[in-house]
């Protein structure tokens, strides 16, 4: 098993280069499928959920090729309905080979997705979007399976929930159908619009991605294309966070300052210094940590991808916090973590109340999940002590280097195995 051991108590400096974002380069690499010929995709993430992803496309025939300047793939010998149900459940991304399938090949059969455990994890959003679109949907022994026969035809389709994986599924399904589909109360993320680029680029017919109705003309046809993908908003917060836990001062680099807004208002109003540049910011501490008030939300608001991050800043505190989840059934497994280390979290329904404690212990603590994970590496950092992180498998789905960039830094971390 592998560990991370962080002797903490060290204020980070100097500056991490963010990398590509994990959650956009997944749907985009599903996305190849639709386009014929070669596409070209720079600013992968080398993170474990991208390896995985690209396992599954190797696995349905995709011709992958890792480049130094990035990764080169051809779909023209994909095939649908093969995927391996083992590959399948290692990442929630895999449900998108459900929309790229049901676009090109008006047939699906995948296994039901995988991914961190919050509780529910329905797609019934993804499967009322492909049934309006025409395809019949059956779910049978762990698979969920869909036919077109006649085809998918445009189609408006209301999501009752925001969701950022069916918005995804549906802009897959219909950039080739016939006519035009208008997802409504569609998720407005950032990722959402650099995959309405990508297709775009690819010939796509896709308007009004970043806000919350997107219009998908159908087109015949798309081809491959070279291009690069936007910078990871969480990695570019869980840096930020570790900047004001550890009384340090970072600047990030090669990010997109405006996609960080609810969480540098959220580090101002906590008393944090964020200064702002073109494609850069640069965090410092301030005098003392204030207690602030978070609820998760779609974007633009304060994302739940940073919420555990966040609870370890405000356990730092002197005064008394309070984190709302908007997104997730249960996205508070990482308290009893945090906890060990001395912080003092209670859960009362979907608010967690964080009674700052001004200081961690490090303790042997486990990752429960990616984010819970990140949470607990910054804890270790900001803590007095030697902290032990296991089942840091976890915390590779979605940190690219995370030990050499944070080493570069200051920080005493290091990567073990047992
Ligand atoms: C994506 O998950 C991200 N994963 C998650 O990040 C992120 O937490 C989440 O969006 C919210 O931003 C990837 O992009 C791979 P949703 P996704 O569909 O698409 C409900 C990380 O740490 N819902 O937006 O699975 C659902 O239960 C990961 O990188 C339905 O009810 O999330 C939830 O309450 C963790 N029916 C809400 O919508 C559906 O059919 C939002 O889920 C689909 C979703």
């Amino acid at each position: 098993m592998q560990k991370y051991i962080i002797h903490g108590g060290k204020p980070l400096s100097g500056g991490i280069r963010i990398s590509g974002m994990k959650n956009a380069a997944l749907p985009i690499l599903f996305a190849t499928i639709l386009a014929s010929g070669k596409s070209v995709l720079h600013n992968i993430p080398d993170v474990s959920d991208v390896h995985a992803a690209i396992e599954i496309l190797r696995s349905v025939g995709a011709e992958v090729i890792y480049r130094p300047d990035g990764i080169e793939i051809c779909t023209d010998s994909v095939s649908p309905g093969i995927a391996p149900y083992e590959l399948v459940q290692k990442i929630r991304a895999s449900t998108y080979l459900m929309g790229a399938e049901l676009g090109r090949f008006h047939t699906t059969r995948v296994a039901m997705p995988g991914g961190c455990d919050f509780g529910q994890r329905p797609i019934d959003l993804h499967i009322k979007g492909f049934e309006a679109l025409g395809a019949s949907i059956q779910l049978s022994s762990g698979y969920v399976c869909g036919e077109a026969p006649n085809g998918l035809f445009g189609s408006e389709i209301y999501f009752d929930t925001i969701s950022v994986g069916a918005t995804v599924n549906l802009i897959l399904a219909s950039v080739l159908s016939d006519g035009i589909t208008v997802l409504d109360n569609a998720a407005r993320e950032p990722h959402i619009c650099d995959l309405a680029n990508f297709l775009n680029a690819c010939g796509a017919r896709i308007t009004g991605a970043g806000t919350s109705v997107i219009k998908i003309k159908g087109v015949d046809k798309l081809h491959g294309v070279d291009y690069t993908v936007i910078p990871d908003m969480i990695e570019a917060g869980t840096y930020m966070v570790a900047a004001a836990a550890t009384k340090g001062k970072l600047t990030l680099t090669d990010i997109i300052p405006k996609h960080m807004d609810s969480v540098t208002a959220k580090l101002i109003q906590a008393g944090t210094v964020v200064e702002e540049g073109i494609n850069s910011l640069t965090v410092s501490s301030g005098e003392s940590i204030r207690g602030i008030q978070i609820k998760t939300l779609p974007y633009p608001g304060f994302p739940t991808d940073m919420h555990p991050q966040f609870s370890v800043l405000l356990s730092l505190s002197d005064e008394t916090s309070t984190i709302t989840e908007g997104i997730w059934e249960n996205r508070f497994r990482y308290a009893d973590e945090l906890c060990r280390m001395g912080a003092n979290i209670t859960v009362n329904g979907k608010t967690a109340t964080i009674k700052g404690q001004g200081g961690l212990c490090g303790v042997p603590v486990k990752a429960v999940d990616l984010r819970a994970g990140a949470a607990l590496v910054v804890a270790g950092l900001a803590a007095e002590g030697r902290t032990e992180i296991s089942d840091v498998g976890k915390i590779c789905r979605g940190y690219d280097h995370l030990v050499e960039k944070l080493r570069d830094v200051g920080a005493d971390i290091t990567l073990v195995e047992t």
